[in-house]
């Protein structure tokens, strides 16, 4: 099985190279334009294993595109690359449109000429071969659940940040794939990771990291946000479940069946670190902020077999344990460009 794998030096993708490596037979090809998110270390010690290669480049790059499918015989294209952040969306979504939604339409279109479908027929010799595009996209098309209810894979889209619009126009441009030219494509819509690796603009990462120096908390509004929480590394399991038996056309939620307020998950860490909680600052909240997000994760659970390994606990404490290992490694992000962007985010809010 030979896969692309697009984004793979940032956080989920760094994670899911690293699963499939070492669970499945796989060879695979890493093409990263490593903005500010990709990170080269978090692959590090993959440089010797000779399933796995890296390219750096740009999935808008049509020609660089065309080279790796053809020199790598791709089958299987597991799409990370993205703009991820919310508020980075909400400053400046340019950049999103570009790489979340032509990007995807560039990869598409390689897949699509590469893989030399009977355009016609869905069910293609290729498609039997194992062929796939799999689309890994977000529970925030969706948009914003009251308090209750869940996202089934039939809830209707409704993004409400530039981030997931631009993430549910990408998905819109892979079902017309399939639809018109019968691409074998999967999307899968996953809830919130954590886990090694996370770049520290998000929740988790930069309130270990601010605890850690005894800096204070900046929650957003009142805190009591809900997100579904999911180990990456069960996220990676899905994915690979998705490659195995997932159906062309169909969609798949990923959720942990863990939803958390987000100030809870703050006093947590915090705890865990044996820091006060007078640490926390309410701030001002974000602009058109989601209220609450959860995954209805029946679909990939019946059909794949597929459901969470890890609990909340055990999660969150391999990830503040690999934080603590891991000082380094965060220093080097934050001592960089990084204080810049958190100044501009954060000062005065
Ligand atoms: P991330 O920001 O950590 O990593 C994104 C990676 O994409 C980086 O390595 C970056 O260098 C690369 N990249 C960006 N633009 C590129 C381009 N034009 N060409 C090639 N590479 C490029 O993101 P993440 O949190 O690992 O998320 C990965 C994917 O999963 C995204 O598509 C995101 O929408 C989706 N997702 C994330 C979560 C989550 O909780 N983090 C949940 C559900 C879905
Ligand atoms: O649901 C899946 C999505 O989860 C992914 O598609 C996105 O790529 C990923 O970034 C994540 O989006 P969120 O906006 O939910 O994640 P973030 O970590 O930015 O924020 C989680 C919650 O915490 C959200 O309600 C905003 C709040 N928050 C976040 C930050 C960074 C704060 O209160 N303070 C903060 O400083």
């Amino acid at each position: 099985m030979n896969i692309l794998v697009t984004g793979g030096a940032g956080f989920i993708g760094s994670n899911f190279i690293k699963y499939m490596l070492q669970n499945k037979d796989c060879n695979i090809v890493n093409l990263d334009l490593l903005t500010y998110a990709g990170n080269i270390k978090n692959l590090e010690g993959l440089s010797e294993n000779k399933r796995y290669t890296y390219i750096k480049g740009d999935i808008l790059n049509r020609g660089l595109l065309d080279y790796i499918f053809r020199t790598f015989e791709i089958q299987i294209v597991v799409n990370f690359a993205a703009e991820s952040h919310v508020d980075r969306s909400i400053e400046d979504p340019e950049i999103f449109l570009k790489t979340n939604v032509m990007g995807t339409q560039a990869l598409l279109d390689t897949a699509k000429d590469y893989w030399k479908l009977n355009l016609a027929d869905k069910y293609s010799k290729e498609f039997e071969k194992g062929v796939k595009f799999i689309q890994v996209s977000t529970d925030e098309v969706y948009g914003s659940l009251g308090p209750s209810g869940y996202f089934t894979e039939e809830t209707c889209l409704a993004p409400n940040s530039p981030y997931s619009a631009t993430k549910a126009s990408a998905d819109m441009m892979v079902r017309a794939y399939y639809e018109t030219y019968g691409l074998p494509v999967c999307i899968t819509r996953c809830s919130n990771n954590y886990g090694p690796y996370q770049f520290p603009e998000k929740l988790i990462p930069l309130m270990i990291n601010n605890a850690l120096k005894g800096l204070s908390l900046p929650v957003y509004g009142d805190g009591k946000q809900v997100r579904d929480w999911l180990y990456v590394e069960d996220h990676c399991s899905a994915i690979s479940a998705v490659i195995e038996k997932g159906k062309s056309g169909e969609v798949y939620n990923i959720g942990g069946n863990n939803e958390k307020e987000n100030i809870e998950i703050v006093k947590l860490i915090l705890d865990k670190l044996g820091k006060e909680h007078s640490l926390i600052t309410h701030v001002k909240d974000r602009l058109g902020h989601d209220r609450r997000y959860s995954i209805d994760n029946t679909k990939i659970n019946k059909e794949l077999g597929w459901s969470p390994s890890y609990n909340f606990e055990e999660g969150m404490e391999k990830t503040i344990t690999w934080y603590l290992e891991n000082v380094e490694w965060m220093e080097d992000i934050v001592s960089g460009e990084y204080m810049r962007y958190y100044n501009k985010m954060y000062d005065g809010r």
